[in-house]
């Protein structure tokens, strides 16, 4: 018997309300694996948590998180927390998260369902069978090296600075994880760098152009980040993973959302050296469209991207890659059925609420893989 332990960290705006039918489907697949059991353990963090505590993550969080096989993560900030310069922003929770969990490569799959075509502002003929996997860096670059500041000079003007910054191990490790995830997959890999411009970028080429020599059987191609941000909308069947810096991956997996349709499809699993105890992955996961404020509390976020994340929690962090293909079947079934949130919802056709989604896959995952009595426990670490 197995047992495994999840953190699971809501967060604000719509971050609850699809995290809960993630936790939904996961009762479901574990209803039907008896064999183990799943202990979750629930937390504020973001604006919740400065609210309810003064800050955006709380030192017995991120212990939490470290003692956890995965953590499922919702989405952090909103309007209510928005200045950029206060000394405590809702960001800090998931930078603090994935800086103390040491997860370098965020991997954010993109691709097409076929019955949502629809979706895309780009033609069919060239989007429809899309399928492309970023593994952006996650824990150093300019997100976290030093200096960075914003400072008024003995002049009295403003100045401000940030640093790009790697090292051969950091980029290297990224990498690597990039060639392998490229050998499970059609075998081709693009590096994206500024290596026109960028000392970094140089770095990022020589570094993966000399691990390429190990991954014979892998295509391996660098292209420049800003060719690349026009190619992936003009030939996105070309590209299979894509490998690049933790700036450069933030902008180009929100454009990636265009070939998957919707950001409320886009789900990411952060993944470090660090193992857990079942031989998986020290995983945190999270969707990557972010709180959405605009439609929190209404009951029509779509909960597809964090179910799909907790696809990847199965997948990478607990070993179960039979439930999690289990869950992914399902969703492609709802959408293919037409249970879709306002997001993804053609113009006239009648629409699911967020919990509505969340039941139908949940049942779909039963049906999949068949089963009874459930083994979920759950506590919360809040208060
Ligand atoms: C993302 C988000 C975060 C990032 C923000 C919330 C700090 O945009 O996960 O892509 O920039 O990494
Ligand atoms: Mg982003």
């Amino acid at each position: 018997m197995a047992r495994f332990r999840i953190a699971v960290l809501g967060g604000d705006g719509i971050g609850p309300e699809v995290v809960g039918e993630a936790v939904k489907v996961l009762e479901a697949v574990a209803a039907t694996a008896l064999e183990h059991v799943f202990e979750l353990t629930e937390d504020k963090v973001g604006g919740a948590a400065i609210d309810a505590y003064g800050t955006a993550i709380r030192k017995e969080t991120i212990a939490l998180a470290r003692r956890s096989d995965a953590v499922l993560f919702g989405a952090v900030g909103g309007p209510k927390w928005d200045d950029p310069k206060a000394a405590v922003r809702p960001e800090q929770a998931i930078l603090g998260l994935r800086a103390a969990l040491g997860t370098f490569a965020n991997l954010r799959p993109a691709r097409m369902q076929p019955a949502l075509v629809h979706l895309s502002p780009l033609k069919p003929e060239i989007v429809q069978g899309a399928d492309v996997l970023f593994i952006r860096e996650l824990v150093a670059g300019t997100y976290f090296a030093r200096p960075k500041k914003y400072w008024q000079d003995a002049r009295g003007q403003w100045r401000a600075v940030d640093t790009t910054a790697y090292t051969e191990s950091q980029v290297e490790r990224t990498v690597r994880m990039a060639f392998e995830l490229a050998r499970g997959r059609r075998k081709r890999l693009h590096v994206a760098d500024k290596q026109n411009v960028m000392a970094t970028s140089r770095l990022w080429r020589d570094v993966a152009s000399r691990v390429a020599a190990e991954f014979t059987d892998v295509e391996f191609q660098p292209i420049l980040t800003d060719a690349l941000a026009m190619h992936l909308l003009y030939r996105p069947l070309e590209f299979d993973v894509i490998v690049t810096d933790n700036l450069f991956g933030d902008l180009l997996t929100d454009e990636a959302a265009v070939l998957a349709g919707s950001m409320g499809l886009m789900p990411s699993a952060s993944l470090g050296e660090a193992r857990n105890r079942h031989s998986g992955y020290r995983g945190l996961y999270e969707p990557i469209h972010g709180t959405a404020p605009d439609i929190a509390g209404r009951g029509v976020a779509n909960p597809i991207a964090a179910i799909q994340s907790m696809a990847l929690l199965l997948r990478y962090s607990l070993g179960l890659q039979r439930e999690a293909t289990a869950v992914e079947r399902a969703v492609d079934d709802a959408i293919e059925l037409g249970l879709r949130t306002p997001d993804i919802a053609r113009a006239g056709e009648k629409t699911a609420r967020t919990s509505e989604v969340g039941d139908a896959i949940a049942a779909a995952v039963t049906r999949e893989l068949g089963g009874a009595a459930s083994s979920v426990s759950r506590s919360s670490d809040a208060g």
